[in-house]
């Protein structure tokens, strides 16, 4: 990540932004219908860091507590133009009523604008994604032909709707898993790889690779390698573009990345955690074949091991049984179940044990963080902040990092790093909650 400039050369957020979507299902219309919503005040858009989030600035004495969004030069959701590409010809309308996330009258409240969203054919490949096929997608022919054309939908896109900037948002399904290889070390063993059709190439990555051509910010919300490859994060570096992903923290995994820090900030012990879901929607189906659900099963898994540490703390966590499931269970559609059984030490070693039922709504918790990441990786390009976007972690399961960096998966720590990054931008002082000087005759600081 390059460094952050002054508040004065931060770039204001005129004109229209456009968010392009890979991806048009539920999470994709769920965030879509939910803005229009909201711009008519028909709801409210809670979930969301910058339209619902306030920020500490300076001395708990001076009570400067600021929204967000009057903090730092977002664009207004009345600014924000949507489009994108799926394999289904379903208007936005029409796909989210399908997706069966929002009420019918709140869809029937928006429809018209949603109507207007279509998407525009998808480059597509069933060797990554089993278990779907659609009639949208571009014909294929050569990798570099559909990157071509990827591109042009992107200028199209910009100029059609008058666009300022643009971001984009991998909203689409999960990819199998695929493990980083030599394509993917470098930008000139990339461009090659592009020009030779090869196979290790996912549409995931070829949309990742033409936003970041054409100096568009990109984020991942699904947990396929996308843009997590040094080809791309150079060639990001290289156009001025951010980039973040990967796989958007949600339910269960927000849940452990809150409860987890809490027990060992206590030094009470874990022995097991056991995590188990039943959810019934596309992507629930997509991820029942074992393929695709590798790629969520890396994803998810790694987020104790980071926070918990047993390497430094044998005897609490040395022993710990960490296994995560899903199941694919139709009757439930969006509106997952997820079982957390955390079995825990205490004084003496002596066994207690936690558990959770989240009765959530997957793509309502997706949502928000559409819409955080968007206006962030925006602000981000306006403030000349390229690559790797690490202060976004806050938002994903399997955050991207500097190489050799481990990730951070505290959420606490998570949105201390974005609050002190967007306080740094706006060239206020960090603050470190350290607070001797309440208590001593020195000047006061930022405690
Ligand atoms: N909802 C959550 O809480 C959550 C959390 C983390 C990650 N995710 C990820 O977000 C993604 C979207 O989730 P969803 O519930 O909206 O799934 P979904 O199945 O409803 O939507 C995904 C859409 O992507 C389309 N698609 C697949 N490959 C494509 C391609 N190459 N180009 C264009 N479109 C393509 C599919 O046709 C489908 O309409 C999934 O990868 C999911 O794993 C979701």
């Amino acid at each position: 990540m390059s460094n952050p400039p002054s508040p004065a050369s931060l770039r204001p957020a005129t004109g229209k932004l456009g968010i392009l979507l890979p991806g048009m299902g539920a999470v994709a219309t769920t965030f879509i219908a939910g803005v229009l919503a909201v711009r008519k005040g028909l709801a409210l858009p809670i979930g969301s860091l910058t339209q619902m989030g306030s920020i500490r600035l300076g001395q708990r004495t001076e009570h400067r507590n600021p929204f967000l969004r009057d903090f730092v030069p977002l664009s207004a959701v009345q600014d924000l133009v949507f489009g994108g590409w799926d394999i289904y010809e379903d208007n936005c309308y029409q796909a989210a009523r399908k997706a069966g996330v929002l009420s019918p009258d709140l869809l029937e409240s928006v429809r018209e604008d949603l109507e207007a969203i279509r998407p525009m054919p998808a480059v597509f490949d069933p060797g990554f994604v089993s278990r779907i096929s659609g009639p949208n997608v571009k014909p294929s022919t050569s990798k570099r032909a559909l990157v071509e054309a990827l591109m042009e939908d992107m200028r199209q896109f910009k100029q059609r709707e008058g666009c300022d900037r643009l971001v984009m948002i991998w909203c689409g399904s999960t990819e199998r898993y695929l493990p980083p290889g030599a394509v993917h070390e470098s930008l000139e063993a990339l461009e090659r790889a592009i020009d030779q059709d090869h196979p290790d190439l996912p549409p995931g990555m070829l949309y990742a690779y033409a936003a970041l051509r054409l100096g568009i910010p990109y984020a991942n919300g699904a947990p396929n390698l996308s843009c997590d490859v040094p080809a791309l994060v150079e060639l990001a570096r290289k156009t001025g573009a951010p980039l973040a992903g990967k796989d958007f923290k949600t339910g269960q995994t927000l849940m452990k990345t809150i409860v987890a820090p809490g027990l060992k900030a206590r030094s009470l012990g874990i022995s097991g955690w056991f995590s188990t879901n039943i959810l019934g929607n596309r992507d629930g189906e997509v991820l029942d074949d074992p393929d695709n659900f590798r790629s969520k099963e890396v994803s998810k898994l790694g987020v104790l091991e980071q926070i918990l540490e047993p390497e430094r703390h044998p005897e609490l966590y040395g022993e710990l049984y960490h296994k995560v499931r899903i199941e694919y269970y139709p009757p439930r559609g969006d509106n997952k179940e997820g079982w957390d059984n955390i079995d825990i030490t205490g004084w003496l070693g002596y066994p207690m044990q936690i558990k959770i039922d989240f009765l959530c709504r997957d793509s309502i918790l997706a949502a928000p963080l559409v819409l955080d990441l968007a206006l962030f990786l925006d602000l981000a390009a306006r403030a000349g902040m390229s690559g790797v976007q690490e202060w976004l972690s806050f938002y994903f399961k399997s955050p991207q990092t500097a190489p050799g960096l481990y990730a951070q998966h505290d959420v606490f720590i998570q949105r201390e790093k974005l609050m002190n990054t967007l306080r740094h931008l706006m060239g206020e002082t960090l603050i470190t909650h350290l607070g001797l000087e309440y208590y001593s005759d020195e000047p006061a600081q930022n405690a």
